[in-house]
């Protein structure tokens, strides 16, 4: 794992945006599977701000996760934190974009179709995520197991109260449906990013920690092209 820190949000942020933009530029077909929550967002803003006309006309995106029993269409939902962001602006065809409808009947059959979504299109080229102050990535949350993929999750409680953000009115979450942890190995480049004081502690965590699955994110020791970018506010290296 290569650990980076960066003097602030901005800078991490266009750091980020740089290395998406290059390889959409090296593999146009790239597969991007993409985090929701407050922190991609500054990447977002960037790479569409700075995406060429022909940068993302053959790139495929899958999102990352989505609250179950959520309206795709209500503006807290995973989707919509990638959706107008970022795909909207960079006008990818619904054909290339793989979204969780954590409103399924079916659950375990919207996991299946996902998965199904991935290794059609041959893997993830690169997975691109924040960090839960639990350690979870995406919805995986602490004791999720490694070997998974797409999966229903039960929530923590301090993943329902902290997802309360996003959202308006108080809304009960209690599962969540996600990639699993087997995608974020098997993804060609695997990348973590963190901002502001509230992740200091975690991002020490994942530095100090060996790989325990009660640490989701501390899979990144075991991927070979994995990295853990920072601000200096979340820094915890001194
Ligand atoms: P945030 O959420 O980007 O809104 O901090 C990250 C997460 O919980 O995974």
């Amino acid at each position: 794992m290569q650990y980076q820190v960066f003097t602030d949000y901005d800078a991490l942020s266009e750091h980020a945006a740089q290395f998406m933009l290059e390889l959409v530029r090296q593999k146009p077909t790239a597969v991007i599977c993409v985090a929701s929550g407050d922190t991609p967002l500054g990447t977002f803003q960037k790479v569409v701000a700075n995406a060429l006309p022909n940068d993302f006309a053959e790139a495929t995106f899958v999102a990352l996760d989505e609250w179950v029993g959520i309206d795709p269409q209500n503006p807290g939902s995973c989707r919509s934190y990638v959706e107008k962001p970022l795909i909207e602006p960079l006008k990818i065809p619904a054909e290339r974009v793989c979204f969780f409808d954590g409103m399924a009947t079916n659950l375990a059959e919207e996991c299946a179709r996902v998965n199904e979504f991935v290794a059609r299109r041959g893997g993830l080229d690169l997975i691109f995520v924040g960090i839960g102050t639990n350690g979870h990535i995406g919805l995986n949350e602490p004791g999720s197991s490694f070997e998974n993929y797409a999966h229903i999750s039960d929530l923590q409680d301090v993943t329902i109260a902290g997802g309360q953000k996003y959202f308006q009115d108080a809304t009960p979450l209690t599962q969540g449906v996600t990639l699993g942890l087997r995608h974020f190995l098997e993804a060609k480049t695997a990348i973590v990013i963190a901002n502001g004081p509230r992740k200091k502690g975690i991002i020490g965590r994942v530095l100090n920690e060996p790989i325990n699955t009660a640490l989701p994110a501390s899979v990144l020791h075991q991927h070979p092209n994995g990295y853990l970018w920072v601000d200096e506010a979340a820094n915890a290296k001194n």
